[in-house]
Order: C-alpha cells, then structure tokens, then sequence
C-alpha cells in the first residue's frame, strides 16, 4: 500500500491553528525538513488546507484533512465535501480517528463509506484503528482490530488498497503521555499486515502500518528502528516546529540505521 515516502511522519494538528497560525508554522519547517527523505504529511484544519498546500508547493511536505463527509454534495449543513478539499490542496485524508468514532458516533459502516468515497475521489486515505482500555483489558484486542478493518475496508479491492495506509492508534495511549510499548506496537502491526495481506491479497510488505499515541521526540526512535513499523502519527507533538522535525530527523536516523 503506497509505496514511496517511507518512513512517514505525518502530524495530525486536530482543531489546532488559525490560518496565519499554520502559515508561520509551514514557512518555519520547511526549511527543516526540505533534505529529508522521510515522507512528511500535516493532517490539518479545513480552513488551514489552501494556505497550508500553497507554502508546502514545491516541498517535500503533503497537506491533508482530517475527515470529511461520505457523500459528495448535498443538504448538509457543516459537511466537507472530498472534492472541496482535494480543490484546496488536500490529497490524503485521515479517515476514522478515535476522536472521531468516540466524539462524533462514528462506526465503521460509515467510515467505510468515507474510505470508498475517497479512493474513488483520488486521495490517499490514512484509516485510523485502535482499542479502548476496556477492549483490552477484556482480551478483545485482536478481534476488535480485525472487525474495525475488515468493516471499515468492505468492498476496497487491492489495487485501491495500495492508497490506504493503517495507523494503529490504541485510543488508551492518545494524548495523555503514556504510548503503548514498543513490544504491543511490534504484535500489532505484525498482525495488521498479515491480516490485511490476506484480506486484500496483497504481500505483507505492501501493508504500511504507522503508530500514533503520545509520540513525541524522545520516544519516536524506539518505534521507528523497528523494522514493522512504517512511520508514525503525531497529535501534540506536531504542534510545535522543533519537536516535529526532530521527530522528523530520528525518523531519517532509524532508517539509516535499519
Ligand atoms: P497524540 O495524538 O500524539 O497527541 O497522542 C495522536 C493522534 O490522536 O493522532
């Protein structure tokens, strides 16, 4: 599933950053990361993408969106359509955060619709999964991961597959400065790839799969030397210019080293 701009790190700002917010912040982090080879992706506000993909033109930077609607057009009154935000820059789209599966009754019948829709539209989609706490400590991990892809991924046939790239997201290491362990993360990934390449008859090497829970610059080395790990997806720590590209920069290091 895609196969360029590995390792990848993309920065997801949730409802964070006025437009002339983001300006500052792109004019102050491409000149960081303009040498790296590490894929950089900025998951941002609607109102951020047009100012966001103009600044990163030219750049080895990818700006996107963090939903949008299942439909293309209609009485819809606060939906944001996909060809609304491929016109103002986007070209991938974060598609079934926890945030908003838990905050905004999300399920996976409509998260699918918005995968299909989106392939369709020509974006790249990063599908975001993840256990609760309670999931887990019931030993439902497993199933509960399978059944949010095999739902959410219904009728992707592989060739569209390889424009979806997995982000495993436990919801219990999100935004409170307790990441899962490098160990989980190796199980998950492990068993995201085997199950996707035989759902989609795909080889598992095809299969990219990020993390995404508390990572910040001391902590995204130890996931990114492992070699099942694809990149990461940063919440917080995006946020701020010298700690995404020092994450951006242990991402390069980890390659080399890998
Ligand atoms: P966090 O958020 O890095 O702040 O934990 C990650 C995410 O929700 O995508």
């Amino acid at each position: 599933m895609v196969h360029n701009n590995f390792p990848l790190i993309v920065g997801n700002w949730k409802m964070h950053k006025t437009m002339a917010e983001a300006k500052e912040h792109l004019m102050r982090l491409k000149p960081l990361v303009f040498r790296s080879k590490v894929g950089v992706w900025l998951a941002v506000p609607f109102t951020d993408i047009k100012v966001a993909a103009e600044l990163a033109h030219k750049s080895n930077i990818r700006v996107g969106a963090q939903n949008m609607s299942d439909l293309l057009y209609g009485a819809l009154t606060g939906e944001v359509s996909a060809p609304m935000i491929m016109e103002a820059g986007a070209s991938f789209v974060i598609l079934g955060h926890s945030e908003r599966r838990r905050i905004f009754n999300e399920d996976d019948f409509m998260i699918n619709r918005k995968v299909k829709l989106a392939l369709r539209s020509g974006l790249k989609v990063i599908l975001c999964i993840g256990e609760s706490q309670e999931e887990r400590d019931a030993g439902k991990t497993e199933a509960v991961l399978k059944l949010q892809l095999k739902e959410c991924l219904e009728d992707v046939t592989s060739a569209q597959a390889t424009n979806v790239i997995i982000a495993y997201e436990p919801v219990w290491a999100i935004g409170n400065q307790k990441p899962a362990t490098v160990e989980i993360v190796e199980e998950i990934h492990h068993l995201c790839k085997n199950y996707l390449a035989n759902l989609l008859e795909l080889p598992p090497k095809h299969v990219h799969v990020l993390y995404g829970g508390s990572v910040n610059s001391s902590n995204a080395k130890s996931f990114l030397c492992s070699p099942c790990v694809d990149g990461l997806l940063v919440g917080g720590a995006s946020l701020d210019v010298q700690s995404f590209a020092e994450i951006i920069h242990q991402a390069q290091l980890a390659e080399v080293s890998k």
